[in-house]
Protein backbone atom coordinates (compact mmCIF):
# COMPACT_ATOMS: atom_id res chain seq x y z
CA UNK A 1 0.00 0.00 0.00
CA UNK A 2 1.41 3.54 -1.17
CA UNK A 3 0.51 6.34 0.54
CA UNK A 4 -1.14 9.39 -1.41
CA UNK A 5 0.53 13.10 -1.63
CA UNK A 6 -2.57 14.39 -3.18
CA UNK A 7 -3.24 17.01 -0.69
CA UNK A 8 0.03 18.45 -0.82
CA UNK A 9 0.34 21.59 -2.39
CA UNK A 10 4.04 22.77 -3.30
CA UNK A 11 7.10 21.00 -3.98
CA UNK A 12 8.87 22.36 -0.74
CA UNK A 13 6.21 20.67 1.18
CA UNK A 14 6.93 17.52 -0.58
CA UNK A 15 10.26 17.65 -0.26
CA UNK A 16 10.57 18.26 3.49
CA UNK A 17 8.21 14.86 3.94
CA UNK A 18 11.26 13.21 1.39
CA UNK A 19 13.72 14.52 3.31
CA UNK A 20 12.65 12.15 6.57
CA UNK A 21 11.46 9.30 4.30
CA UNK A 22 12.09 5.77 5.71
CA UNK A 23 9.72 3.94 2.98
CA UNK A 24 12.85 1.97 1.69
CA UNK A 25 15.64 0.25 2.71
CA UNK A 26 17.83 2.81 0.67
CA UNK A 27 17.15 5.37 3.58
CA UNK A 28 19.65 3.34 5.59
CA UNK A 29 22.92 4.14 3.38
CA UNK A 30 21.82 7.36 2.08
CA UNK A 31 24.31 10.96 3.00
CA UNK A 32 20.97 12.97 1.35
CA UNK A 33 18.21 12.57 -0.34
CA UNK A 34 18.38 13.96 -3.73
CA UNK A 35 14.27 14.96 -3.89
CA UNK A 36 15.04 16.89 -7.89
CA UNK A 37 15.81 20.51 -8.45
CA UNK A 38 15.35 23.43 -11.07
CA UNK A 39 12.60 25.46 -12.38
CA UNK A 40 9.27 24.40 -10.13
CA UNK A 41 7.18 25.47 -12.98
CA UNK A 42 9.25 23.98 -15.76
CA UNK A 43 7.64 23.16 -18.78
CA UNK A 44 10.18 20.46 -19.37
CA UNK A 45 10.96 17.97 -16.37
CA UNK A 46 13.56 15.20 -17.14
CA UNK A 47 13.40 11.68 -15.20
CA UNK A 48 16.42 9.61 -14.73
CA UNK A 49 16.75 6.84 -12.28
CA UNK A 50 18.35 7.17 -8.90
CA UNK A 51 21.33 9.22 -7.53
CA UNK A 52 24.89 8.33 -7.98
CA UNK A 53 28.01 8.80 -5.38
CA UNK A 54 27.76 12.29 -6.38
CA UNK A 55 24.58 13.01 -6.33
CA UNK A 56 24.21 11.06 -2.75
CA UNK A 57 26.75 13.62 -1.60
CA UNK A 58 25.62 16.70 -2.70
CA UNK A 59 21.91 15.92 -2.53
CA UNK A 60 21.47 17.02 -6.24
CA UNK A 61 20.30 15.24 -9.42
CA UNK A 62 23.10 14.85 -12.48
CA UNK A 63 26.01 16.58 -10.99
CA UNK A 64 28.20 13.69 -12.25
CA UNK A 65 29.77 12.91 -15.58
CA UNK A 66 26.31 12.32 -16.72
CA UNK A 67 24.80 15.50 -15.81
CA UNK A 68 27.61 17.14 -17.69
CA UNK A 69 26.57 15.72 -20.37
CA UNK A 70 23.11 16.04 -20.18
CA UNK A 71 23.76 19.84 -19.58
CA UNK A 72 26.22 20.15 -22.49
CA UNK A 73 23.62 18.22 -24.98
CA UNK A 74 20.44 20.04 -22.97
CA UNK A 75 22.57 23.39 -24.17
CA UNK A 76 22.62 22.14 -27.90
CA UNK A 77 18.48 22.88 -28.22
CA UNK A 78 18.62 25.86 -26.04
CA UNK A 79 18.15 24.89 -22.48
CA UNK A 80 20.16 25.45 -19.70
CA UNK A 81 19.93 22.94 -16.41
CA UNK A 82 18.14 25.99 -14.65
CA UNK A 83 15.31 25.65 -17.23
CA UNK A 84 14.25 22.34 -16.52
CA UNK A 85 12.90 20.21 -13.37
CA UNK A 86 15.08 17.16 -13.04
CA UNK A 87 14.69 14.49 -10.97
CA UNK A 88 15.10 10.62 -10.34
CA UNK A 89 12.57 7.44 -10.10
CA UNK A 90 13.83 6.40 -6.49
CA UNK A 91 15.16 9.48 -4.44
CA UNK A 92 18.34 7.89 -2.81
CA UNK A 93 21.62 6.03 -3.96
CA UNK A 94 21.12 2.34 -4.24
CA UNK A 95 24.48 0.72 -2.43
CA UNK A 96 27.19 0.18 -5.15
CA UNK A 97 24.43 2.45 -7.74
CA UNK A 98 22.87 -1.22 -8.30
CA UNK A 99 19.84 -0.98 -10.07
CA UNK A 100 16.89 0.20 -7.51
CA UNK A 101 14.73 -2.65 -6.89
CA UNK A 102 10.76 -2.98 -7.62
CA UNK A 103 9.83 -2.49 -4.10
CA UNK A 104 12.07 1.00 -3.89
CA UNK A 105 10.69 2.30 -7.52
CA UNK A 106 7.16 1.39 -5.67
CA UNK A 107 7.77 2.96 -2.30
CA UNK A 108 9.07 6.01 -3.76
CA UNK A 109 6.24 6.42 -6.58
CA UNK A 110 4.17 8.90 -5.05
CA UNK A 111 6.93 11.66 -4.75
CA UNK A 112 7.62 11.27 -8.44
CA UNK A 113 3.85 11.33 -9.47
CA UNK A 114 3.62 14.31 -7.32
CA UNK A 115 6.51 16.05 -8.31
CA UNK A 116 4.63 15.85 -11.83
CA UNK A 117 1.64 16.70 -11.19
CA UNK A 118 3.08 20.27 -9.26
CA UNK A 119 5.62 20.76 -12.06
CA UNK A 120 2.72 20.14 -14.85
CA UNK A 121 5.43 19.77 -17.26
CA UNK A 122 4.46 20.41 -21.45
CA UNK A 123 7.07 17.82 -21.62
CA UNK A 124 8.75 14.66 -19.86
CA UNK A 125 12.16 13.47 -20.67
CA UNK A 126 12.87 9.83 -19.42
CA UNK A 127 16.32 8.81 -19.54
CA UNK A 128 17.29 5.46 -19.72
CA UNK A 129 15.30 2.47 -19.14
CA UNK A 130 13.83 2.81 -15.79
CA UNK A 131 12.30 5.73 -16.12
CA UNK A 132 10.96 4.86 -19.31
CA UNK A 133 9.56 1.84 -18.63
CA UNK A 134 7.83 2.94 -15.22
CA UNK A 135 6.08 6.01 -17.05
CA UNK A 136 4.93 4.59 -20.49
CA UNK A 137 4.21 1.18 -17.96
CA UNK A 138 6.04 -1.48 -20.25
CA UNK A 139 8.45 -4.28 -20.33
CA UNK A 140 9.54 -2.78 -23.97
CA UNK A 141 13.56 -1.91 -23.23
CA UNK A 142 14.52 2.09 -24.47
CA UNK A 143 16.29 1.21 -27.70
CA UNK A 144 12.60 0.13 -29.10
CA UNK A 145 10.82 3.12 -27.20
CA UNK A 146 13.02 6.19 -28.17
CA UNK A 147 12.83 7.96 -31.36
CA UNK A 148 9.46 9.40 -31.34
CA UNK A 149 7.18 11.51 -28.91
CA UNK A 150 4.35 9.60 -26.90
CA UNK A 151 1.48 11.36 -25.92
CA UNK A 152 1.00 10.58 -22.19
CA UNK A 153 -1.42 11.56 -19.47
CA UNK A 154 -2.10 14.75 -21.83
CA UNK A 155 2.02 15.50 -22.05
CA UNK A 156 4.80 14.71 -24.55
CA UNK A 157 6.55 12.22 -23.56
CA UNK A 158 10.28 11.56 -25.40
CA UNK A 159 12.14 8.51 -23.95
CA UNK A 160 15.80 8.40 -24.83
CA UNK A 161 19.01 6.77 -23.52
CA UNK A 162 20.38 8.06 -19.98
CA UNK A 163 23.37 9.92 -20.69
CA UNK A 164 25.69 7.45 -18.90
CA UNK A 165 24.91 4.98 -21.73
CA UNK A 166 26.54 7.91 -24.22
CA UNK A 167 29.68 8.10 -21.92
CA UNK A 168 29.65 4.03 -22.28
CA UNK A 169 28.38 3.62 -25.83
CA UNK A 170 30.24 6.75 -27.34
CA UNK A 171 28.97 9.24 -30.21
CA UNK A 172 26.34 6.72 -31.38
CA UNK A 173 24.01 7.01 -28.58
CA UNK A 174 25.13 10.43 -28.11
CA UNK A 175 23.69 11.15 -31.38
CA UNK A 176 20.20 9.48 -30.39
CA UNK A 177 20.22 11.42 -27.83
CA UNK A 178 19.87 14.56 -29.50
CA UNK A 179 18.04 13.33 -32.26
CA UNK A 180 15.19 12.88 -29.25
CA UNK A 181 16.39 15.95 -27.75
CA UNK A 182 15.08 17.47 -30.94
CA UNK A 183 11.86 16.08 -31.20
CA UNK A 184 11.59 18.53 -27.09
CA UNK A 185 12.96 21.21 -28.92
CA UNK A 186 10.21 20.65 -32.19
CA UNK A 187 7.50 20.07 -29.54
CA UNK A 188 8.52 23.36 -26.97
CA UNK A 189 8.37 25.45 -30.42
CA UNK A 190 4.77 24.05 -31.89
CA UNK A 191 6.58 22.47 -34.72
CA UNK A 192 6.10 18.56 -33.72
CA UNK A 193 3.05 17.32 -35.51
CA UNK A 194 0.92 14.68 -33.41
CA UNK A 195 -0.79 13.45 -36.34
CA UNK A 196 2.36 10.93 -37.28
CA UNK A 197 0.59 7.98 -39.86
CA UNK A 198 0.36 4.95 -37.78
CA UNK A 199 2.70 3.45 -40.63
CA UNK A 200 5.59 6.00 -39.65
CA UNK A 201 5.54 5.12 -36.16
CA UNK A 202 8.47 3.00 -34.82
CA UNK A 203 7.05 -0.16 -33.05
CA UNK A 204 4.32 0.70 -30.32
CA UNK A 205 5.09 -0.75 -27.17
CA UNK A 206 3.86 -3.61 -25.63
CA UNK A 207 1.26 -3.01 -22.38
CA UNK A 208 3.67 -4.08 -19.27
CA UNK A 209 2.59 -7.46 -17.73
CA UNK A 210 3.12 -6.14 -14.58
CA UNK A 211 0.50 -3.40 -14.03
CA UNK A 212 2.17 -1.86 -10.67
CA UNK A 213 5.11 -0.83 -13.07
CA UNK A 214 3.01 2.43 -13.98
CA UNK A 215 3.23 6.29 -12.39
CA UNK A 216 -0.68 6.96 -12.23
CA UNK A 217 -1.91 3.52 -12.58
CA UNK A 218 -1.45 1.93 -9.44
CA UNK A 219 -2.36 3.78 -6.11
N1 LIG B 1 22.08 9.00 -12.93
C1 LIG B 1 20.76 9.17 -12.68
O1 LIG B 1 19.92 8.45 -13.19
N2 LIG B 1 20.42 10.16 -11.88
C2 LIG B 1 21.28 10.99 -11.32
O2 LIG B 1 20.84 11.89 -10.59
C3 LIG B 1 22.64 10.80 -11.59
C4 LIG B 1 23.02 9.81 -12.40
Amino acid sequence: MTASFEAIETLDELEAIALTCTRCGLAEGRTNVVFGAGDPIADVMIVGEAPGQQEDEQGLPFVGRSGQLLEQLLGEIDLQRNDVYIANVVKCRPPRNRDPREDEIEACKPYLRRQMELIDPKVVITLGNFSSKLLLRTATGITRLRGIAYEWWGRYLVPTFHPAAALRGGERVTNDIRHDLGLVRQILDGRLSVDIPETQQPQAPEPAVDTQLGLFEST
